[in-house]
């Protein structure tokens, strides 16, 4: 038996013995890539060191990486999709090339790992008009005793890889194979072949090329080797489990899930719902543990965390689990990995509460939603759900599309997804806070709720600075849903109980006087000169909106507000906690 915590460790001291720094692994939120959600392979944060730039560490880098793809979060539940991974990659940046990159993965496979080679198999790149056959490589797996029969030529579609983005680094690979028992499937048979025969484990990618807009390659400078290592996929083929869901880093879950579930559905089904929630609350305490500090929402990377939250509610919902037993998987898997990935110890409070938080949001609508679908499935014409209907299911009940049509496809039915997007579309254009608006007041939406906190957000700033008599105070970020705020702010220590209460009253005091909260456009540098809180960056438009309470605060937002202050009720700090270094957070609430 190996685990995954042998793997890392033994892969990392290869690599280290060989002259290889070991680094962190970065972000699961990519720096410098706005094409891209999330990290989806080792080589994304190293794009500006294989370009040319070098890197402070040198040119010989080993880590274990943070991977999230999403593209084929529908197939979950099988035996092998997985939408968080961890890589492990070794990179020579300009540095060795292809011989010591496939002589040193054969030895740490048959040699440290102690495959058979027999068992191994190999694929290198056919050659096209953009680069040619790698003749190379095949020479080099041939002399180290692979024989031809098992070294595959395979065009681009199989054998070549990147760039991670639109353009960038990429190149022809050489992918290595364990066999598996099983005869051909056909004459033709070969690791392209998707019988099961051939399982991925190592890529390494001969990163020579640059690839441009237009979809040419200009070869690079420099020529790198980056390769890839699937860390469960290798843990499960080298116990000869059938699934990653056998490893060490899943097993408790899957053990806990199971002796909590009662649901009388069949074995195959209640397999899949478990290993979707196995996966999906994985992935959602990456993204939740990571220092970038992200929240469920209906954008971006928070609107895949958000459908990942609420597609394993709905299938908790079949296998007639408590909701919060999700909190639950979570806190074991930051047990599991916090050692490795320290992120998640240090955001551990904040995980579960957010979760907890998306949790009780949706727990409330998801089954009045799903009462509103079985109605539908009813009434609806031609087999397919309007996109009307879609649009209440999502703007009401919170069901992200893509529950929607995985729900209609168990059904049997279509969903018009177009006629939803216009919906969308058209709610938003109405919406009187664009999305432009709601960036700058980081609002989640547009009620009467989070115009009050919204607010109360306002009057928190003015009060943090009068309590905290410190005139540097500015708002660093700020995201309010219908049930809280939160507010981050730069300060260098934690505030105490007697600063905090002294805050809550002076936010309160401001409530119960009644003040007008008025509304007036002015030019930007008016606004500047009138003493306006702002960020004066250029997310502001020439003329901006200044709104005021009183003469108790005064900043540049996008609004929407509350009329007067008397309306919000009573205001109560819940949190007061680190946000990153030197910046704080507080999350408070209106009752
Ligand atoms: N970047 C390569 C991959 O993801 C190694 O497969």
């Amino acid at each position: 038996m190996i685990t995954s915590k042998e793997l890392r460790e033994k892969y990392l001291q290869f690599f280290k013995d060989r002259g290889h720094a070991i680094i962190g692994s970065a972000s699961i939120i990519p720096d410098n890539d706005p094409t891209v959600l999330f990290t989806t392979a080792g080589m994304h944060p190293l794009v500006p060191y294989l370009l040319g730039a070098p890197h402070p560490q040198g040119k010989r880098l080993a880590d274990v990486q943070k991977c999230v793809r999403t593209g084929d979060i529908d197939d979950v539940g099988d035996a092998t999709h997985c939408t968080f991974f961890e890589m492990l990659g070794n990179w020579s940046l300009g540095d060795y090339f292809k011989k010591e990159s496939i002589t040193w993965s054969f030895q740490f496979l048959t040699e440290v790992l102690k495959i058979n080679p027999a068992n191994l198999a190999v694929s290198v790149f056919a050659g096209d008009a953009d680069a040619p056959r790698d003749e190379v490589s095949a020479d080099i797996w041939a002399a180290l005793g692979i024989p031809r029969s098992r070294i595959f030529y395979l065009p681009k579609e199989n054998n070549w890889w990147g760039p991670a983005g639109i353009t960038g680094p990429c190149g022809p690979d050489t992918e290595i194979f364990i066999v598996r028992d099983v005869p051909d499937c056909s004459p033709e048979c070969s690791p392209a072949c998707s019988c099961g025969k051939y399982v991925e484990i190592w890529n390494n990618v001969f990163m020579e090329y640059n690839k441009q807009a237009d979809g040419s390659f200009i070869p690079l400078a420099q020529k790198n080797v980056d390769t890839g290592m699937g860390l469960e996929r290798t843990v499960a083929m080298l116990n000869g489990y059938g699934t990653v869901y056998e490893t060490d880093v899943f097993a408790p879950i899957i053990q806990l899930l199971k002796s909590k579930t009662t649901a009388d559905i069949p074995g195959d089904e209640a397999i899949r719902a478990i290993r979707i929630i196995a996966d999906h609350i994985r992935t959602a305490t990456f993204i939740l543990g990571d220092d970038k500090g992200l929240s469920p929402s209906n954008v971006d990377q928070g609107y895949i965390l958000r459908r990942l939250i609420r597609r394993s509610l709905r299938f908790a919902r079949k296998l007639e689990l408590d909701p919060l037993i999700l909190t639950q998987v979570s806190q074991l898997y930051v047990d599991i990995y916090k050692d490795i990935y320290e992120e998640l110890g240090r955001n551990n409070e904040r995980i579960i509460e957010e979760l907890k938080l998306e949790i009780e949001k949706f727990s409330r609508t998801l089954q009045q939603g799903l009462k509103e679908f079985e109605k539908l499935c009813q009434y609806i014409q031609n087999n397919s759900i309007s996109g009307k209907a879609a649009f209440r299911l999502y703007d009401t009940f919170g069901f992200p599309i893509e529950m929607t049509v995985e729900l209609a496809r168990d059904n049997g039915i279509t969903v018009d997804v177009e006629g939803y997007e216009a919906c969308y579309k058209e709610h938003q254009l109405k919406s009187q806070a664009g999305a432009e608006q709601k960036f700058k007041g980081g609002l989640a939406d547009n009620t009467e709720e989070t115009a009050k906190l919204h607010t109360a957000t306002h009057i928190l700033l003015a009060s943090l600075k009068k309590v905290l008599g410190d005139e540097g105070i500015q708002q660093k970020g700020s995201n309010i849903t219908a049930e809280r705020l939160r507010f981050d702010f730069n300060f260098p220590r934690p505030l105490t109980a007697e600063e905090i209460k002294a805050v809550e009253d002076a936010v309160n005091a401001v409530i119960k006087a009644g003040y007008e909260v008025t509304c007036r456009e002015m030019p930007l540098d008016e606004a500047k000169r009138s003493g306006a809180t702002g960020v004066f960056d250029s997310r502001y438009d020439q003329v901006v909106k200044v709104y005021s309470i009183g003469d108790y605060s005064k900043e540049i937002c996008g609004g929407p507000h509350a009329k007067n202050t008397a309306d919000l009720g009573s205001f109560e700090i819940v949190k007061e906690q680190s946000s990153s270094s030197g910046i704080r957070r507080i999350k408070a609430i209106l009752k």
